[in-house]
């Protein structure tokens, strides 16, 4: 798919999937990596965590697919890596922090279900990922945004550990712990369950459970799968 046109100076440029649900590890590896390798870092979700904050904001309903297409398609987002993981600009405007809020988390989950919606954010995605050297990430790259990538990593980590994580990255404690892991479960679940486009490894992913393994540990893993792709 992509021109992998090389020399003997520069290693091709490989298009890397990284699929997995919330809490497995996926941005921070995926912005780690991409540093490592001099990749673009596209964090796919934010696409549509932008997408359900543009709901929020002008009162469109995450169940109305039409008006949200309408939306998507005046929609300007863009993604922009930093040294502490990807800025995200909707319209202009720096959205970073805003999107990684509870409510537009419950809303890129449920916004994300619409078949038509997926189809401009696919577009979309593989425009920006045209070319190669990129490190995607998201739920379904391997399997729809980029089924031909030269390496598709399946993160997963179990359920409890990846609620911990959460809590910990979000500085979350006490009594609304628990509705924020109810929530993480409830948004597992959608984004297993839904029709289109559902979260799964692509049958020729690489399954990396980091339930017991460091952010390095799991890096130096892909980093040799990385170097295996480059010699093949
Ligand atoms: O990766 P994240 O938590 O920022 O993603 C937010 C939501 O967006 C997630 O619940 C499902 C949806 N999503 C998706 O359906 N497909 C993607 N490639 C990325 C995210």
């Amino acid at each position: 798919m992509n021109d992998h046109s090389t020399d003997e100076q520069s290693p091709r440029k490989l298009t890397i999937a990284i699929d997995g649900p919330a809490g497995a590890g996926k941005s921070t590896i995926a912005s780690r990596l991409a540093r490592k390798l001099g990749y673009v870092n596209l964090e796919s979700g934010a696409m549509y965590r932008a997408l359900a904050l543009k709901a929020i904001e002008r009162d469109v309903s995450f169940d109305d697919e039409t008006a949200l297409v309408k939306l998507a398609q005046n929609l300007r987002i863009q993604l922009e890596p930093t040294i502490g993981g990807n800025r995200t600009l909707m319209d202009g405007r720096d959205v970073s922090s805003r999107i990684r809020e509870r409510d537009v988390s419950e809303g890129a989950s449920r916004v994300s279900v619409h078949p038509h919606v997926r189809e401009w954010m696919v577009a979309h995605q593989r425009e920006m990922g045209a070319g190669g050297g990129v490190v995607m990430e998201g739920r379904d790259i391997g399997t729809k945004v980029f089924p031909d990538a030269d390496l598709k990593i399946f993160l997963d980590a179990d359920p409890v550990v990846r609620e911990q994580r959460r809590m910990t990255q979000q500085k979350i404690k006490g009594d609304v712990a628990a509705n924020v892991a109810a929530e993480l479960r409830e948004r597992d679940r959608r984004d297993r369950t839904r029709a289109a486009s559902p979260l799964a490894a692509a049958a020729d992913a690489v399954l990396i459970d980091s339930s017991s393994l460091s952010e390095d540990e799991v890096l130096t893993r892909i980093e040799q799968l990385v170097q295996q792709r480059r010699n093949r």
